[in-house]
């Protein structure tokens, strides 16, 4: 659907030109261009150098610059001098946040509120697109049911229906009502496809996936951020059952465009086409392009590959011409709708880049979505909430105190000495004079006499906020770990201020989920706390005081132990179901039931909730709907969010079904004593699977329901007949 005129300026266009359109490549002052792969032809790994690129019609965009500055002066020379005056397009990794920073993905998703993502993500294209940036290479929508994996931290967890729910509101909240206003951004949905499902959680590795788990389980949140209208995708690292997925006309034609209809333009990721040389799959840097291109990648980045090699094989009759201006006016129709051929600068303003910029409203909605972000793993005796003054409280851990760790990975512009850290948080509350902090211990090795100093610390003080877990680079790209618990320097300190005898609060720092062990699992009360942003500090303070009630829920499983990876809530049952560990040959290990230890879903608050009353009718019909509720009440003292959610389970089909499938969810507010009737409607498209001919169906049966507060938690339970 582009118009006549993109049409018009495609016949001007030499196929080097051409060729320039499909060319993405990192702004030169991000040190992004050559790459030990590929080292580019021209000059252009100076800023210079990429700016005589541009104006030579070299390049489409670059990604990760620096600000609305440096998007002028190329935009300007483009629009002077080029001989086309095609626009350029800037892009960059916006992922939680662009100068206000946000919870990462994941922790975020733990809110369970998808229309907060969607206002984090609004308020990130608001101040990203002020720097000039047309184009955020966000959201990253894959399933990750490995907590090995290091970007598990950057979606939406382990689960389809959360997943889906939080693509869809993160394009929204990006991309807005139009694209063309100067707050607007173009969102892309990454990694196309099935990047998460890498074998042993190891970042870019094998997937081999039937085609029938990749429909079921790591397409839908995909296709939920099309629907909700992403214009461009980005393909991913991985090769799935043999194939790359940067060389995957099955994945990039016939399912993307062929069968979801899909309008926008493909991006590669980071040299991916050059790597299916590495992956085997490609000869040389000629044959990568030729094959990447053909498979529907229209745009590559960083390789240079498209500009050195397109238009020799354009020449060599190796690519069509006709393909090649296809992908082109995919490109330009992309830049036209952004409004970049009515403005080139529209959004480009270092005036508004400035004034848009970490406002008192975005803090404030960061602090927001931190504190929605934790979750309360554990509460024995009511130890949180802590009680404002005449308390002595001990911090202690490597992320206790310190401008680190703080925004969490995949943050381009955010600076971490701006964010508010634990101890300020703290003392914010209960008062400079009440807060000792002691480090205890490096994040990965021992701290010289920190411990001693840290279990002086306890012995002084009435309580112990242990602040420990993962640094930032722990997590996030090419961070996947073997083990994912917390390091032994400072589980040993943990084991030494548990022998202090003090109330510890474990408050956790983490991309994933961990298989918590000895005196943190054992503490009485944990939260986890992710990395919050840049207003860390208040949002936890903000929890441990009271002034919230935690409502967050694990989006994904905490195992009882790292060797249950891959774990996820919702797996298969096997033909030996374990119910419990006395029994032998069950699917259980030696040591541990192949449960969670926190399950998905799971999340305390500072209320007491009761769930009664379950309201199910006996049967559906396949094309009906049924309505189902339960009643959740408060009887605790104080006010609680509670995240309430449908479970269910398809108990016989043709093909074998998850033990439970999260359908629906609803957050709810009750006051101390408060109760609610809680109503859900299912549809068929809820009861549906991927039948053995590979397309979606029902089949008459009887189906378990949960209406609870975690994916193993009993709830209320009831069953009902699906009729034909
Ligand atoms: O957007 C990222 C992608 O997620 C991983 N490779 C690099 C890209 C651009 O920075």
């Amino acid at each position: 659907d582009a118009p006549a005129s993109i049409d018009a300026l495609i016949a001007k266009m030499t196929v080097e030109e051409k060729a320039g359109q499909l060319n993405l490549m990192a702004a030169a002052w991000a040190g992004g261009v050559a790459t030990a792969l590929n080292p580019p032809s021209s000059g252009s790994n100076s800023f210079e150098g990429q700016l005589a690129d541009s104006v030579a019609g070299k390049l489409t965009g670059v990604f990760n610059g620096n600000g609305a500055e440096m998007a002028r002066r190329m935009q300007t020379a483009v629009m002077r001098e080029s001989r086309l005056k095609i626009p350029l397009i800037f892009a960059a990794d916006v992922i939680h946040g662009h100068r206000t920073i946000f919870p990462v993905p994941v922790a975020e998703a733990a809110s369970f509120e998808p229309d907060l993502a969607q206002r984090t993500a609004r308020i990130a294209a608001i101040e990203a697109a002020a720097a000039g940036i047309d184009w955020t290479f966000f959201p990253m929508v894959d399933v990750a049911r490995d907590q090995r994996w290091g970007r598990t931290m950057e979606g939406a967890g382990e689960d389809v229906r959360l997943g889906e729910l939080f693509a869809a509101a993160r394009v929204k909240g990006f991309q807005g009502r139009d694209l063309t206003a100067n707050d607007a951004m173009m969102a892309c949905v990454k990694h196309f496809a099935a990047y998460g499902a890498a074998e042993g959680g190891l970042d870019y590795n094998t997937v081999d996936v039937s085609e029938r788990t990749l429909r079921e389980v790591y397409l839908p949140p995909y296709k939920a951020g099309f629907d909700a209208g992403a214009l461009s995708a980005m393909a991913s690292f991985n090769e799935i059952s043999g194939v790359p997925a940067h060389g995957n006309p099955w994945l990039l034609e016939t399912l993307l465009r062929g069968e979801w209809g899909f309008k926008g333009f493909v991006v590669g990721d980071y040299t991916g086409d050059e790597e299916m040389i590495a992956h085997g799959f490609a000869k040389d840097s000629r044959d990568a392009t030729r094959i990447a291109f053909l498979a529907g990648v229209d745009m590559s980045m960083q390789s240079n590959n498209y500009f050195l090699h397109l238009p020799g094989l354009v020449r060599d009759g190796l690519v069509p011409m006709d393909r090649l201006d296809r992908s082109v006016r995919r490109v330009l129709a992309v830049k036209h709708k952004l409004g970049l051929f009515d403005d080139p600068f529209r959004r480009i303003d270092a005036k508004r880049e400035k004034a848009r910029s970490r406002t008192k409203a975005h803090l404030a909605v960061s602090r927001e979505a931190g504190r929605k972000s934790i979750v309360m793993l554990k509460n024995e005796g009511n130890l949180l909430p802590l009680a404002r003054s005449g308390q002595k409280i001990a911090i202690i851990g490597p992320f206790a105190e310190g401008k680190h760790d703080l925004n969490g990975p995949w943050v381009v512009y955010g600076d971490n000495a701006q964010a508010v850290d634990l101890a300020e948080g703290v003392r914010a509350v209960a008062g400079a004079g009440n807060v000792t902090v002691a480090l205890g211990s490096k994040v990965e090795e021992p701290l010289d006499g920190g411990i001693e100093a840290a279990v002086a610390a306890a012995n002084a003080a009435d309580i112990v906020l242990l602040a420990i877990g993962e640094a930032e680079n722990m997590s996030g790209e090419a961070q996947s770990r073997t083990e994912i618990v917390v390091p032994a320097p400072q589980q040993a300190l943990a084991e030494a201020i548990a022998k202090t005898g003090k109330p510890v609060v474990v408050v956790l720092k983490n991309g994933r989920g961990l298989a918590l062990e000895g005196a943190v699992k054992d503490a009485p009360a944990i939260l986890v706390t992710w990395f919050l942003g840049s207003e860390s500090g208040h949002a936890i303070a903000d929890v441990l005081f009271g002034a919230y009630s935690p409502s967050g829920r694990l989006p994904l499983s905490f195992p009882h132990e790292s060797g249950q990876q891959p774990y996820y809530y919702d797996h298969k049952a096997t033909g030996r179901p374990a119910p419990d560990l006395k029994q032998t040959y069950r699917a259980r290990y030696r040591s541990a039931m192949n449960t969670a230890l926190y399950p998905f879903g799971h999340g305390l608050t500072y209320g007491t909730i009761e769930y009664s009353g379950l309201n199910l009718p006996a049967t559906m019909s396949a094309n009906g709907t049924l309505t189902v509720s339960a009643t959740v009440a408060n009887t605790g003292q104080r006010a609680a969010e509670e995240v309430v959610q449908l479970y269910i389970r398809d108990r016989v089909g043709s093909v074998t079904r998850p033990v439970r499938e999260l359908k629906a969810f609803r957050k709810v507010a009750l006051a101390p004593g408060g109760r609610e009737t809680v109503t859900f409607t299912l549809r068929r498209q809820d009861l549906e699977f991927i039948g053995l001919d590979l397309k979606p169906t029902v089949e008459p049966g009887t189906f378990d329901v949960w209406i609870a507060p975690s994916a193993q938690a009993e709830g209320v339970h009831g069953t009902f007949e699906l009729t034909a």
